[in-house]
Order: structure tokens, then C-alpha cells, then sequence
């Protein structure tokens, strides 16, 4: 067994058990906190899921380092190194989570490198979990996956999201960018979770998606799950990914992906 599938397994088997605490709350959960406005929010759920998570891993990994999202929040510094790093949204979706909408996931990638090799996708109401190890494809419930082979933006299902910013300015491209796909693409889908909707390009529901002002814990385990399934995943200029860059475009294919870069106003967010 290689390195890797060593961290994997022990990360799998706390996810897995972390889940029950999303899993407790399929109805809901009314109780939380705002953030950095209305709706960013946080619940005791994304807490307890994330020291599970760094707990349980530092315990069985002394040298490994973390991005958590709501460590980050606490006042945690969010640093990229090459040592091995898990980069962690112990809730992604929190919004979903609130109002009982069936989308959440615990979104796990390791960096070794500063090159995400391992991911893990797990949404424990919809008993989806989604994994990925560098060279070793990619899985929906053990099952292999592949994108789509969808090239062109005419026949694309596009996954969006507006974010969690409402800042004017901001929000006039991303009303621009989902006019333009509308307009020029199959649909768009936004299911409320950056994670989710890359696995479902991964899985080739979707066939591409793009975001400005995700963070890091948003996208490192889409990003391998995406890779790994056959599809691209870089920056939307076109640009290799760049993790804390807080802006990602993933797709089925070179070409599509291609056809985005030259479709999308670019936003070049406050970086991680
Ligand atoms: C959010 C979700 C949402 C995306 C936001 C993220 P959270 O993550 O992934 O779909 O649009 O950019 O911050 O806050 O639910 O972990």
C-alpha cells in the first residue's frame, strides 16, 4: 500500500463517522451563526465535523498540516505549503444544511506538493461519496466514473453559482457571466455546493463549472475528483489552478473549458 492510500483510508474512516453528524439533520438545521454576511453562514454541525476531521487526523499524522474553513473563520492562518495538507470544508453547502435542502457534502483534499493527489465528496443524506487518489481514477459509492465528452458550450450543462458575496460590483458580472451561458449554452444547474457541483461534472451530469470567490476548501477535492474522471480543472483564464486563487473552471473537455475562458468576465478576487 502506498502513501497515499494509507492517508486516504484513515481520512475515509473519519469522514464516514463525521457524516452521521450531518446525517442527524436531514430536516434542517435551524440553529447558526452568520459569518461574513447574511447568508455565509456556520452551525455547530461544521464545527464538531471539522474537529472530528483535524483531530482524528493529526492524532494519526503528527506532521501533516490543515486548511479548515471554519479554523480559517476562527483566525487560523490559511497557509499552502509543499508538506501534506488537508484542506477541509467540513460543511460544504452550509446554506442547503440550514433549510433541509438535500445538497451538503464534507469536502476532504489532501495537497502534497501543493498538487491536490486524494479527495473525498461525501454527502451522508444522499449517501453519495465521491473519491479520487492521484492515478487511480475516480469513484461515485465505489463505482468508477468519467465525464462527459461534451466540447462546445452549445451543448453544455453548466454548473454556476452566485456565491456568497452581494457586493455590487461583483454581483453585475456574475449576473453578466450567467446571462452570457443562458444565452449561449444547454442550461445552467446550481445545487449550493461548489464541491457537489464539480462532482457532478466529474460524474458527467454536468459537463463544466465555473466560480469566482470560492476558497480553497471548496474545490481541492473536486479538483482531483475532476482530473481523475478524465476533465480539466484550472484557473478561468485558462491558467494552471491555482488553490487559494479563490477562482476555478472545471469541464469535461480541453475544448470546452477553452470556450469558457474566451465566454467568462473574469473576477480576480482578495486571494485565501
Ligand atoms: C459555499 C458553497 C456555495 C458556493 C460558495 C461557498 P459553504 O460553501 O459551496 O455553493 O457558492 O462560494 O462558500 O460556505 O457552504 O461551505
Amino acid at each position: 500500500m502506498g502513501e497515499i492510500d494509507r492517508y486516504f483510508d484513515a481520512a475515509l474512516s473519519l469522514v464516514k463517522s463525521a457524516g452521521n453528524l450531518i446525517s442527524e439533520h436531514v430536516d434542517g438545521c435551524k440553529i447558526f451563526e452568520r459569518k461574513s454576511c447574511d447568508i455565509d453562514l456556520v452551525t455547530e454541525i461544521d464545527k464538531k465535523v471539522e474537529e472530528t476531521l483535524i483531530g482524528g487526523l493529526s492524532k494519526e499524522f503528527p506532521d501533516h498540516k490543515f486548511i479548515g474553513e471554519e479554523s480559517v473563520a476562527g483566525g487560523a492562518k490559511c497557509e499552502l505549503t509543499d508538506a501534506p495538507t488537508w484542506i477541509i470544508d467540513p460543511v460544504d453547502g452550509t446554506l442547503n444544511f440550514v433549510h433541509g435542502f438535500p445538497h451538503s457534502c464534507i469536502s476532504l483534499g489532501l495537497a502534497i506538493n501543493k498538487e491536490c493527489v486524494a479527495g473525498i465528496i461525501y454527502n451522508p443524506i444522499l449517501k453519495q461519496l465521491f473519491t479520487a487518489k492521484k492515478g487511480q481514477g475516480a469513484f461515485l459509492n465505489d463505482r468508477r466514473i468519467h465525464v462527459s465528452d461534451i466540447t462546445e458550450l452549445r451543448n453544455a450543462l453548466v454548473a454556476f453559482e452566485v456565491g456568497t458575496s452581494r457586493d455590487e460590483e461583483r454581483c453585475k458580472v456574475v449576473f453578466e457571466n450567467f446571462k452570457r451561458i443562458v444565452t449561449k449554452g444547454h442550461g445552467l444547474r446550481a445545487l449550493g455546493s461548489a464541491a457537489l457541483n464539480m462532482a457532478m461534472v466529474a460524474m458527467g451530469g454536468a459537463d463544466a463549472n465555473f466560480e469566482f470567490g470560492i476558497h480553497a476548501w471548496d474545490i481541492a477535492a473536486g479538483d482531483i475528483l475532476v482530473r481523475e474522471a478524465g476533465g480539466v480543472c484550472m484557473d478561468p483564464s485558462g491558467k494552471p489552478l491555482d488553490l487559494l486563487s479563490r477562482r476555478v473552471l472545471c469541464a469535461s473537455t480541453p475544448q470546452l473549458a477553452q470556450e469558457l475562458v474566451e465566454t467568462l468576465v473574469q473576477i480576480y478576487p482578495e486571494r485565501d
